[in-house]
């Protein structure tokens, strides 16, 4: 029997809670795994300091309308994510539908008048980002549906901002939170030993193994198959994709940003996509990174070792926190995210560990001290290497501290989405990518250049297959040992990781429907697709209503994406296509696509109000789409004669009708 083979799903969760002798569960609803860390770095301490018996479940693998059954002196965690316009997290939307149906059926068929939850007692941490409208919707239409279920919150909700700081949200909600649960769990803390690491993880190195069984960086067992059935690729399993073409879309000799167009054949993958989409790559993290924490963990000899990696608690829902068997080596350079900054509670734990007292007090303290934690880690973006060399006598291997603790507490890595910028209907079988690659320098560490990990891959895997010779020296992500089916030296040919997850970001369904669109920047993405799309069937006869295109950028000459395809595209299209572009650094004032969209306020309107247009926005979250949609309002106050109120909700009917669409990101 396979290793790898995932524990068979039994969602009856308190079947399994008595079991195990388990009276604190806790559900999370995660996107991108922020919420499951949380659920499980809980878990961990309501065991670990009082002395709960506690389990983390993803709530999509959870019969739900069981909750009428939960029993009234069990604890249930809701650790909830917001995601997008207010909507759940993929694995959170059958219960999201459960609670949000007007008569929810749970197991015992009580009417919502009969408080069917009235034996629930609950705790809730809502996860979100305050630049979104919908400001954790989700974790708060929870925490009232439970409450008018009949269900007891026990203290106050938490909400996390992504935005400013959900770590820090999250350590000063759980504090009074844990005081609140103790009382009603009746935990008597004086019984309760402290202090101890508790193994989450089992590791365990493998003299003995089947090799083609081993992971290099594979993540399902589909990927080993070799003379299986044809592997389903999905977000589970991603496609190694051929590229077929790459370019850089800034002119290089007036910029050293960079942006990389780069071209997919998704050709017999079984994979498909629709204009408007999102594709995921996967990552793989710096070769010299890998190497550099490798080395200060001691494990640098051992890097080629097989091991496999266990949960200690028979009861958990996911045995393995990665594919196993696999490598130390393949561990840290495809499965968990060693680029993330270092969380202050990670620092206050590994102190514990620090093997001098310099060390110890050194670490203690950024634990503790919100502002040098704030300055010290957070604003250089120390990575864990970087934490653990700064307390390592000489750069000496530092063997003391626990590996299961840095595999429990470390992210895991995850893919990294982009909006499709080619049309399905003109060229299904090839994805396009456009990112502009993110690479600065840390204020508070000036001298220290941090990549951004998929930006800066996908930069790499451009020049390295077009033989571009660039005197930038980046990080090395193409790793070429032994079964990595990703890099072939020898050939020069390079696959990425991918999957592509449905977006409700579409163009109307009536062809003659005039549409807006405003994407600034690589905002233009998903526009690219679209005006591909409109054109495509201009030039099949179709009548095809209004186009309209707004796109920013700092200046013609540097960063106009796509800027000669477009003017063929638009002249294309005729009369009715046009593009308007805002250059935001070619003269003393800032002009952007608003200042734009206001400038052409009254053909705007009258296509949007008159006309039934569609109104499209794409691109920078925080800024530019909340003053896009303020833009709009004043639109609707001045030309469609309405107060600030009833062009308000003007605007917000229109999101409703689904002729407002957003595709944002911060
Ligand atoms: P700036 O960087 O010169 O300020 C793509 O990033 C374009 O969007 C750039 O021209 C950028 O201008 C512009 N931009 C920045 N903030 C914006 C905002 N709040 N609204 C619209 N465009 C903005």
């Amino acid at each position: 029997k396979p290793i790898v083979s995932p524990p068979k799903k039994n969602k009856n969760f308190l079947k399994r809670m008595k079991e195990t002798d388990k009276n604190v569960i806790l559900f999370y609803g995660s996107q991108t795994g922020t919420a499951e860390d949380y659920a499980s770095r809980l878990a961990k301490e309501g065991q670990q300091r009082f002395g709960l018996n506690t389990m983390t479940v993803d709530i999509e693998d959870c019969d739900m309308t069981l909750l009428d059954k939960f029993p009234n002196d069990y604890l249930a965690f809701f650790l909830m994510a917001t995601y997008g316009e207010g909507e759940p997290t993929d694995d959170a939307v059958d219960f999201w539908e459960l609670i949000n149906s007007e008569s929810p059926e749970f197991s015992e068929g009580m009417s919502i008048e009969e408080k069917p939850l009235s034996s629930l007692r609950y705790v809730v941490f809502a996860l979100g980002n305050k630049t979104y409208e919908h400001f954790n919707a989700v974790g708060r239409m929870v925490d009232n549906k439970l409450t008018e279920f009949g269900a007891t919150r026990i203290g106050e909700r938490g909400e996390g901002d992504d935005d400013g700081s959900l770590e820090e949200d999250f350590l000063g909600w759980k504090e009074n939170m844990w005081k609140a649960v103790c009382e009603v769990m009746q935990v008597d803390q004086s019984k309760v030993e402290t202090g101890g690491h508790i193994a989450t993880y089992k590791i365990t190195e493998l003299e003995t193994y089947d090799s083609n069984k081993v992971y290099y960086g594979e993540y399902s067992e589909h990927a080993l198959m070799i003379n299986g059935t044809r592997p389903t690729y999905d977000a589970k399993n991603p496609y190694p994709s051929p590229i077929v073409d790459s370019r850089d879309l800034f002119s290089p000799s007036l910029t050293d940003r960079n942006c990389v167009h780069m071209e997919l054949d998704i050709t017999g993958s079984g994979i498909y996509y629709e204009t408007g989409d999102h594709v995921a790559v996967w990552p793989v993290n710096a070769e010299q990174n890998v190497e550099r924490l490798l080395k200060i963990l001691g494990l640098w000899e051992k890097r080629d070792t097989v091991v496999t990696v266990e949960s200690t608690d028979p009861s958990a829902s996911k045995k393995y926190p990665f594919p196993v068997p696999t490598t130390y080596a393949t561990i840290f350079r495809h499965y968990l995210d060693i680029h993330a900054l270092t969380s202050r509670q990670f620092i206050a734990t590994l102190a514990n560990y620090a093997p001098t007292e310099a060390g110890k007090s050194k670490l203690t303290t950024l634990g503790q001290d919100k502002e040098a934690y704030r300055i010290e880690v957070s604003d250089a973006y120390l990575t864990l290497s970087e934490v653990l060399e700064s307390i390592s006598p000489n750069g000496k291997p530092l063997d003391s501290i626990p590996l299961d603790l840095i595999i429990e507490t470390l992210p895991k890595l995850q893919p990294r989405y982009y909006s499709i910028s080619s049309s399905s209907k003109s060229t299904p079988t090839k994805i396009h990518i456009t990112a502009t690659v993110l690479t600065f320098n840390p204020t508070s560490a000036p001298h220290k250049t941090v990549y951004g990990l998929a930006t800066n891959y996908l930069l790499q895997v451009h020049r390295k297959m077009r033989n571009i010779h660039h005197p930038e020296i980046l990080p090395n992500y193409l790793y070429s040992g032994p079964r990595n089916k990703l890099y072939d030296e020898k050939n020069n040919t390079i696959k990425l990781p991918i999957h592509v997850r449905r977006n409700n970001f579409k163009l109307p369904k009536n062809l003659k429907t005039p549409v807006i669109m405003i994407g600034p920047g690589t905002g233009v993405a998903p526009f690219r697709g679209f005006v591909i799309e409109r054109t495509l069937y201009k030039t099949q006869g179709e009548e095809v209503g209004d186009t309209i295109l707004f796109f920013g950028c700092r200046r013609r000459d540097e960063d106009f994406l796509y800027e000669s395809e477009f003017t063929k595209l638009f002249e294309t299209l005729g009369e009715s296509g046009k593009l308007i572009t805002a250059f935001s650094r070619e003269m003393a004032n800032k002009v952007y696509v608003q200042h734009k969209l206001m400038e052409n306020d009254s053909h705007i309107w009258n296509l949007i109000y008159n006309h039934g247009g569609y109104f499209y926005v794409c691109g920078d979250a925080k800024n530019m789409a909340r003053d896009v949609n303020n833009a709009l309002i004043q639109i609707a106050q001045s030309l469609g004669g309405m107060d600030e109120n009833s062009a308000t909700n003007y605007v917000k009917d229109l999101r409703s009708k689904g002729r407002y669409q957003e595709d944002v990101w911060s």
